[in-house]
């Protein structure tokens, strides 16, 4: 027959045992709930805003001009045929191109990157094409559509 000393303790032990188990599925539960954010973040849709670019007259025939609708960085440029608009953020580290008239390319100052004015990569680093951003023209002027993400509130 065992004595109610053993008996206390068990009970002790299993139930100890019964709180660090519980304790261990939440801690691991909380970490496997990280590692599903982390997998699978939550990215809030994106959706076009329209917003005035600027004028066609502020575009130099055959050239570029760079516009900050609602502080974005859109570079315009007249290819000859038509307008077209790109983010005037360089795909490699995020520098800023600029139109370089005379050779008629889009040129980033950080590592000498070259865009066509297609936005394709000529030469240097930058793995993509600059990012290319729909326009609409509405009598003289020039509207951009840009993507912003809604914040979760
Ligand atoms: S940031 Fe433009 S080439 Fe490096």
């Amino acid at each position: 027959m065992p004595n109610s000393e053993t008996n206390t303790r068990t009970r002790r032990e299993f139930f100890a045992n019964v709180v660090m188990g519980s304790g261990l599925l939440l801690g691991l539960g909380g970490l496997a709930a990280r590692f599903a954010e982390f997998l699978y973040p939550v990215v809030p849709p994106q959706k076009l805003i329209k917003a005035l670019a600027g004028k066609l007259s502020d575009i130099p025939k055959g050239g570029a001009r760079m516009f900050n609708p609602l502080d974005a960085h859109v570079m315009i440029v007249d290819d000859g045929t038509q307008l077209l608009a790109f983010s005037a953020v360089c795909t490699h580290l995020g520098c800023l191109v600029h139109w370089d008239s005379q050779a008629e390319r889009f040129v980033c100052p950080c590592h000498h990157g070259v865009y066509d004015t297609d936005g394709n990569v000529v030469s240097g680093p930058p793995p993509r094409p600059l990012e290319r951003i729909k326009l609409a023209i509405e009598g003289d002027q020039i509207f951009v559509f840009l993507a912003v993400r809604e914040e979760p509130t």
